[in-house]
């Protein structure tokens, strides 16, 4: 009997250098994933320019952020990783779902909210049709799982109400609707600077985040510097509650050293955070040191990550091609 793996897609943006943030709540689980599904991984460029890109720069991300994933073990020769802007497919399918998904949907999306801000006259239309776009890309590939961090939960939601209208305005069992697959004990990663905004890539503060790139000193100075408050280390989760900056240091140490947050509270409970501080920085360059190298040797052979890419976006071009097909014949365009 052959056995049927399940497809997962997942994507991450060429819009800076990959953080902490990233690697904890998404490429670590899916390189813990990729054995187990068919997997799809796509650095998001079209997504990207939702917000303005200097196009050397974007290019350069790209190739860095594939690096990043390869270096994090990302296997590309069990794994599709392409970017997306290369599979037209992506942007063709997320027309037909600027069609399906309503507008009040969209003005439900948190994100549109905090990434417009004030002006959200002077945002792109593209950033407010985003999900529409990465409902597109997973759907392009009917992918049945999602991993990702807690903020991409929303939109996943989202994916699933445009896959359940689309089939029932058609009266088709077409897409699947998708899981998200969000796990482990830092699924959204805090600024180190401030426990109650998400590490971004896009902070203006280079010290709110622990980037891929950054070397041991680097990361040692950034977490001895990372927020704290007065109080001790406590033995309970309960009391670290209403301790956000507390409460994420723990999460990281414990997604860093594969344990609970509650074993390390227990390791260093009553302590201050000096020692925990010294502690983390020191596992935080053991785990991120090897990928950090590793990366750095793929951006210096960039003919090897282009290829990988390419090769990528030629298989994904042929999984969504057919799948597209199906669709433009549910929708009813004369295929010529
Ligand atoms: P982005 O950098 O926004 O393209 O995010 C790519 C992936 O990383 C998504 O699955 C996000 O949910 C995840 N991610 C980004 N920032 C964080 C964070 N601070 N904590 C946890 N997951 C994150
Ligand atoms: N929107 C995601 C983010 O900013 C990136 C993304 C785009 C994505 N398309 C996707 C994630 C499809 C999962 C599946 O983090």
């Amino acid at each position: 009997m052959t056995t049927f793996k399940q497809r997962i897609f997942s994507g991450v943006q060429p819009s800076g250098n990959l953080t902490l943030g990233n690697y904890l709540g998404a490429i670590r689980n899916w390189v813990a994933l990729q054995k187990s599904y068919e997997s799809i991984f796509c650095v998001v460029d079209l997504h990207a320019i939702t917000v303005w890109q200097d196009p050397e720069v974007l290019r350069n991300a790209t190739r860095e952020v594939a690096a990043g994933m390869i270096a994090s073990g990302i296997d590309p020769k069990e794994c599709i990783i392409f970017n997306q802007s290369q599979v037209p497919a992506h942007a063709e399918l997320a027309w037909i779902f600027n069609c399906v998904a309503r507008i009040g949907w969209l003005n439900r999306m948190t994100q549109f909210k905090e990434k417009a801000g004030k002006n959200r006259e002077g945002a792109s239309s593209g950033l407010y049709v985003y999900p529409n776009l990465m409902a597109a890309d997973i759907m392009i590939y009917k992918a049945t799982h999602v991993p990702v961090g807690e903020d991409q939960k929303q939109h996943l939601e989202l994916t699933r109400d445009i896959a359940q209208k689309f089939n029932n305005d058609y009266g088709v069992d077409f897409f699947p609707i998708v899981e998200p697959l969000i796990f482990g004990e830092a699924t959204r990663v805090m600024s180190l600077r401030d426990g109650t905004a998400k590490m971004s890539k896009s902070d203006p503060s280079e010290n709110s985040r622990i980037n891929l790139t950054d070397d041991r000193d680097v990361i040692a100075k950034k977490i001895r510097k990372a927020k704290t408050d007065s109080e001790p280390i406590p033995e309970t989760l309960t009391e670290l509650k209403d301790r956000p900056e507390a409460q994420n240091l723990i999460n990281i140490f414990a997604a860093l050293s594969d344990r609970t947050a509650l074993d390390v509270c227990t390791q260093y409970g009553g302590m201050g955070f000096a020692t925990f501080k010294n502690d983390l920085a020191e596992l935080s360059a053991s785990v991120l040191g090897p990928i950090t190298e590793e990366m750095k040797k793929l951006c210096d052979e960039r003919s090897y990550v282009d290829q990988i890419l390419k090769e990528g976006s030629q298989k994904a071009r042929e999984m969504s091609e057919p799948i597209l097909k199906d669709i433009y014949n549910i929708v009813g365009f004369l295929q010529s």
